[in-house]
């Protein structure tokens, strides 16, 4: 048994007073450590103890498909006939009621901060966008979670559909941050705006380019690392990279199975190369 697996232990054994956990986080962390869970984010974080895991880093669906006007919704498509997540993910349709969203996402996000520690974090990133003419933020998510920083993720190109404003061509990572979370000794150094390319080689609709994971892992002394919502597993395959532990979540069959072969294969590929 590793040495993070031992601290998750006592933590378990120590924070059975608190009445977030119920029976089923016994079972922790056998059933979850290094191990993608197909399940929902909320329901499975709810098996997670209070401030067991230092690192969280996702990307939630955007809701892309309640859009006011770029075909997404409909599912023709517009001008983004080629994009990827037209037909929203295989299990989630991605089309929620504005209000139903951002409540569910604020659910998400409050299990997120309960299982870090004091010096723990959460990296979440999300896209700003226009709609009715206006910018629509995610403060209506974020508001009263300790949002410490803005990083922006500046990405390659975009598509240009309306001329009433300028092409969008970067997303945002919240660090949402407990008091005594600090980044290991001169990753700050980097900066707040963050170059990377989309991974085009991908399968899922929309993956994280794995070079944005491995910027926050190796800049944080975490030991596991969450995913609630893992997709094909990018946060897995880069924790694994820096020798970390991992967790990972998603509520789709085919999602958690591409996941676990890109895990099957990194692992081969770094057993090759010792
Ligand atoms: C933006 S994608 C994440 C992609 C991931 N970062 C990657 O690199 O592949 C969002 C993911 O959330 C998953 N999802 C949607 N609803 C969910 C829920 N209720 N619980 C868990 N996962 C969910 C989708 O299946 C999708 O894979």
């Amino acid at each position: 048994m590793d040495n993070a697996t031992k601290t998750i232990e006592k933590k378990v054994e120590t924070s059975s007073a608190s009445k977030l956990i119920n029976e089923k986080s016994t079972k922790y962390p056998e059933s979850f450590i290094n191990r993608i869970v197909c399940g929902n984010a909320v329901d499975v974080m709810k098996q997670i103890p209070d401030e067991s895991v230092k690192l969280v880093v996702t990307s939630p669906p955007y809701n892309l498909k309640n859009s006011t006007g770029n075909g997404m919704k409909d599912g023709r498509g517009g001008k983004w006939a080629n994009a990827a997540l037209q037909k929203g993910y295989s299990h989630h349709e991605d089309a929620m009621p504005h209000d139903e969203y951002v409540k569910w996402q604020r659910n998400c996000l409050a299990e997120m901060v309960r299982v870090i520690p004091e010096d723990g974090a959460v990296f979440y990133n999300h896209k700003w966008r226009v709609q009715a003419g206006l910018l629509q933020n995610r403060h209506d998510i974020v508001d009263g979670f300790p949002v410490r920083q803005i990083i922006i993720w500046k990405r390659k190109g975009g598509i240009n559909f309306n001329r009433g404003y300028f092409l969008p061509t970067y997303e945002v990572i919240y660090l949402i941050a407990k008091p005594k979370f600090k980044l290991v000794p001169k990753a700050n150094a980097v900066g707040d705006i963050w170059e990377f390319a989309q991974d085009m080689k991908n399968d899922h609709p929309a993956p994280f380019p794995i070079g944005l994971i491995d910027q926050i892992i190796s800049s944080t002394d975490a030991q596991i690392v969450l995913d609630p919502f893992m997709g094909s597993g990018t946060t897995a395959v880069s924790a694994i990279r820096h020798g970390r532990n991992y967790i990972g979540i998603d509520i789709s069959p085919e999602y958690c199975e591409m996941a676990q072969k890109r895990i099957d294969q990194e692992k081969a590929q770094s057993r090759l190369s010792i």
